[in-house]
């Protein structure tokens, strides 16, 4: 042994550990040592250091370190012996003797034939294009886009109908029953009757991160009501949940891209590698395990999630990003644009460059997440947009840099019209509230006045003049004759109710209001209907004469006038249909003209 331990020296003393652990990371100098994110653990900030003077590596985190060696075998998940043969190699030093340390030492003889076995099967599998029964195989590739060229990339394959001639084959080429067994490919009916699971299907090999053939996916040609795809069953060799498919291939080409797609399907990975992306690998579903996120870490290259764009995939999408997001990994998702296809569709439907287009279109956790919530939720009322709020509210917390907080909460106020300060005045009372211990509570929701100071002025008068319309024809006709509409959408939408009930009724009655309300089809019935019970439980003390009424309308004019223009229309834009828009657009351009 002390021969082995001299060789593993003597290549120690040749392997620069700047050299070697900068082959995996990036490196920073400082002063005399280089500093790096520590792959070892959650690090945002470097906190790995490499002394080139000890040649050692430590992070102060989390505790890791060591020599070269110990880095290699730590960073991929090597045994001590392949170690030291990685570093030679990476040093570009070979000395004699070398291969005696690297042998593995123990040969896992059951892996070994299993593997064996299931490499024979796969190129049956591909031979079978070139009988007659293959034809179908290939007719079905060829509508796929997928030609011999990709087929044979990929290692693509048709089960033949016959699979106990399959089975007979693998026999044949001296694989024991009990090893076929165990690759799973086999269902045994009787002694003398078993069959190839995958026979009639096409076939996926998937492979382990060193290329070999673990197991296979087995789609169905035709469409019939057995499964789409059909997967080997987990064996001693292939678990479903620690596979990454293409993951051999996307491995190294990650390396010189420094990213890698994650898509849902087979399908997808060949879309990305039919426009040059081999970085790409699929999770064959929706659900991204503990082990798919230790291989990806490892890789250390950004992540970038790109599920169907149907609600499925965005919805698991959301769960991965935030489970990324925990385990400190840099990703970013690809935005679906509004679309449900999957990478295969775009490519198929519209060709090379908008799939290209498509995957460059980048956004990070946060505006994902705010695309997302914006997709599925509504946001007409201020209820709505206070729900939105609180629904982000752990994410600001999050965020540390000040400039990425000013971006989002300027991104906030332009979507809900509500003061990026107030926002942030909403944000510090909650950490403190949390750093005291109290996490979010309701009350400091209900304190939150979102409005701007303009805005509430002008919607507090819009309310008092509301409430006089409620009481009084002659409020009505004011209304009607010198304001027009108001600001607040849902005042507004009051104010229309209450002109058609003056027209039709000598008094107002805010009983008799509620049943035309009731009466119309409106989606938000409910909460007009509460603003008009709670005027029926007001009563304001002045008086409605012209006096309050023209104070009123002052009020109005001025406050309107100190928000911008723009503001006001784009307010007034949002939640409304493509038709209405329009005509608000054209009313807004006609005032302008004229002012
Ligand atoms: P195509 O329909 O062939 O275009 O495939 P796809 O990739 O668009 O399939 P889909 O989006 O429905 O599913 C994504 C991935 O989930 C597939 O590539 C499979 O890995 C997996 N999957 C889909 N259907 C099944 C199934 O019936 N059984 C199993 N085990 N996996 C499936
Ligand atoms: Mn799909």
């Amino acid at each position: 042994m002390a021969y082995k331990g001299l060789i593993s020296e003597d290549i120690l003393k040749h392997a620069d550990i700047v050299k070697v652990v900068g082959s995996y990371l990036n490196l920073v100098k400082q002063g005399k040592n280089y500093k790096a994110v520590c792959p070892f653990h959650d690090d945002t900030n470097p906190s790995l250091t490499i002394s080139p003077e000890k040649q050692f590596f430590k992070c102060f985190v989390c505790g890791t370190g060591g020599n070269a060696f110990n880095f290699v075998q730590k960073f991929e998940h090597v045994s001590f012996p392949d170690a030291i043969r990685k570093v030679a190699d990476i040093v570009g030093y070979h000395p004699e003797g070398l291969e005696a340390i690297s042998k593995p030492v123990k040969v896992d003889e059951k892996k070994e034939a299993l593997l064996k076995c299931l490499y024979d099967l796969n190129l049956y599998y591909q031979f079978a294009f070139n009988t007659p029964d293959g034809k179908e195989g290939v007719e079905y590739f060829d509508s796929r886009n997928l030609d011999a060229s990709l087929r044979n990339k990929y290692k693509l394959g048709y089960a033949p109908k016959d699979g106990k001639a399959t089975i007979d084959f693998l026999l044949k080429k001296g694989h024991s029953i009990v090893t076929i067994e165990q690759t799973g490919v086999m269902r045994m009916i009787s002694n003398t009757n078993y069959r190839d699971m995958n026979e009639g299907r096409v076939t996926f090999p998937i492979c382990d991160i060193d290329g070999n053939v673990i197991g296979f996916s087995a789609r169905r040609i035709k469409n019939d009501d057995s499964a789409k795809y059909m997967n080997t069953p987990e064996t001693y060799l292939f678990h479903k949940t620690n596979n990454l498919y293409n993951i051999h291939i996307a491995k190294d080409a990650c390396k010189l891209k420094g990213y890698i797609y994650v898509c849902e399907g087979f399908m997808d990975v060949f879309a990305l590698g039919k426009i040059g992306i081999d970085a790409a690998v699929a999770i064959m579903g929706t659900a991204l395990t503990n082990e798919h996120i230790q291989i990806l870490r490892s890789l250390n290259v950004e992540i970038r999630l790109c599920l169907d764009g149907d609600l499925p995939g965005q919805s698991a999408m959301m769960k991965i990003a935030r489970v990324l997001a925990k385990n400190g990994i840099r990703f970013r998702v690809v935005d679906n644009q509004g679309s449900s296809r999957d990478p295969d569709e775009i490519l198929n439907q519209d060709g090379k460059e908008a799939l290209e287009e498509y995957l460059n279109k980048l956004v990070d956790h946060n505006d994902f997440a705010l695309n997302y919530y914006l997709r599925s939720n509504p946001l007409k009322t201020n209820e709505e947009k206070k729900a939105l709020i609180k629904e982000f509210l752990p994410v600001l917390l999050r965020i540390n840099s000040q400039i990425e907080l000013d971006t989002y909460l300027r991104k906030l106020e332009k979507i809900t019209g509500f003061d990026a300060e107030s926002i942030r005045d909403l944000l510090r009372r909650t950490r403190e509230s949390v750093n005291a211990g109290e996490g979010i509570s309701r009350e400091l929701f209900q304190n939150f006045h979102p409005e701007r100071e303009a805005l509430q002025k002008l919607v507090t008068a819009e309310r008092e003049l509301l409430y006089q319309m409620s009481q009084n024809k002659a409020a009505v006709s004011f209304y009607e004759q010198k304001i027009g509409g108001f600001y607040d959408d849902i005042y507004r939408q009051i104010a229309m109710f209450m002109v058609e009930y003056a027209e039709n009724h000598d008094d107002m009655d805010l009983g008799g209001l509620i049943v035309l309300v009731e009466e119309s089809d409106l989606d938000n019935k409910d909460e007009i209907i509460e603003d008009l019970t709670s005027m029926a439980f007001e009563t304001h003390p002045n008086k409605c004469d012209e006096n309050l009424l023209n104070n009123l309308l002052e009020t109005i004019n001025g406050e309107k006038s100190r928000i911008t223009d723009e503001d006001i229309l784009e307010n007034s834009l949002k939640g409304k249909s493509e038709l209405e828009q329009a005509r608000i657009i054209a009313e807004f351009r006609r005032r302008k003209m004229n002012k």
